[in-house]
């Protein structure tokens, strides 16, 4: 089979960890997908920024635009609102399929690019958009899609949840805590995003969406950030037997469905108070299936960029096999990986 040609927008800590991944791994995705992964333009603000060795220079453009045209799969990991909607429009209507962490864009204006990419027969993936490495967008898009979801519950943002943790272990103040975070790559661009919880709302907006089958919007989301908590409200509540989180929540009520994110007061022996770090988790309570824990890092490039290729998998099958792994396929001649006899 002929390459698939892959784009990627942005080359800040998610893309160089895609790039890297894309790289390295790029036999291995071959035989996962059942045709090579040819990368073939990575789009950046400035082309002469120092980067990581991992990027092969000759790749970088500034012109988003002529690079998408080119694609067939276009990973979006540039952040904001525009050019990112624009590029991924321009994608979709192409026939590209498109793959995006961009949470703040899906939960601002989801619904344009689902629509366009409904008219052009293509696939919105956006696995990385929520709680980084964590399985969690594509067991509520279709695991539990035959089941009934009560509730959404968990931690959803990496820096707020390591900026807690290090005014409850160190007792850091929150700026403090909060350049640590922006060092380490949980921050998004601007980190307001995240102390004010507006990251946190986004990701509520979109497992809410998925979980009630509803559209729910940034702007519906009861929002309130961690500026407030101070090192010593901190140290309070450990002393009176609780952690500071910041939660978000979900859920079906008489009137419809509630979703809000605020700091809260979780018992020590709760799962969630032991959530340290950039980790996340979410619980997802079922009519059927009753309750579902989902665990691990939430933010941070590798794990990040581990979501978006498996979203640049998914997307690479369907347009090979029609959604199928090679194991699954009868198409003849893959290259499949050997595997050690019993
Ligand atoms: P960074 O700020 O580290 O990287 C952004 C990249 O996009 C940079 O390479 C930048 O170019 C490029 N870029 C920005 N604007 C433009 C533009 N107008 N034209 C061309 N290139 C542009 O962001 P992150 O990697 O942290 O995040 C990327 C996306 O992933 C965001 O949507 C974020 O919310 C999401 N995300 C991030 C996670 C994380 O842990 N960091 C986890 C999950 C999702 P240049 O390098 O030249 O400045
Ligand atoms: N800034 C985000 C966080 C990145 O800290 O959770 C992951 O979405």
């Amino acid at each position: 089979p002929s390459p698939l040609r892959v784009a990627v927008l942005g080359c800040g800590v998610v893309g160089t960890q895609v790039v890297r991944l894309l790289t390295e791994q790029a036999d291995d995705l071959a035989a996962r997908v059942g045709a090579p992964l040819e990368l073939v333009g990575v789009a950046v603000r400035n082309v002469d920024a120092p980067r990581d060795p991992v990027v092969d220079r000759a790749l970088l453009t500034a012109d988003a635009d002529e690079l998408v045209a080119r694609a067939d799969i276009v990973v979006e990991l540039m952040g904001g609102l525009e050019p990112a909607r624009g590029l991924l429009l321009r994608a979709i209507e192409h026939g590209a399929s498109v793959v995006t962490a961009n949470k703040a864009l899906l939960a601002q204006d989801g619904p344009t690019l689902y629509r366009a990419a409904d008219s052009a027969g293509v696939d919105v993936y956006y696995e990385a958009a929520v709680a980084g490495a964590i399985p969690i967008v594509r067991p509520l898009r279709e695991s539990l899609t035959g089941d009934k979801v009560r509730r959404v519950l968990g931690i959803v943002n990496g820096t707020t949840n390591y900026v807690l943790d290090r005014m409850a272990t160190d007792g850091l103040e929150l700026d403090d805590a909060v350049k640590e975070a922006q060092g380490l790559g949980y921050a998004e661009a601007d980190p307001t995003a995240d102390v004010e919880g507006y990251d946190a709302a986004s990701k509520a907006a979109i497992l809410a969406s998925l979980a009630f089958h509803t559209r729910v919007h940034l702007d519906d989301v009861y929002r309130e950030g961690i500026t407030s908590v101070t090192a010593s409200d901190v140290a309070w509540a450990e002393r009176t037997g609780h952690a500071v989180k910041l939660l978000a929540i979900a859920e079906a009520t008489d009137d419809g469905v509630s979703v809000r994110v605020h700091p809260a007061l979780v018992p020590l022996d709760h799962p969630l108070a032991g959530v340290r770090g950039a980790y996340n988790a979410v619980f997802v309570e079922a009519e059927a299936a009753g309750e579902l824990m989902f665990y691990g890092r939430g933010a941070g490039g590798a794990p990040t960029a581990s979501a978006v290729l498996g979203d640049v998998v998914s997307a690479a099958r369907h347009r090979v096999l029609g959604g199928k792994s090679p194991e699954e396929s009868t198409y003849a001649d893959l290259p499949l990986l050997p595997h050690a006899s019993a």
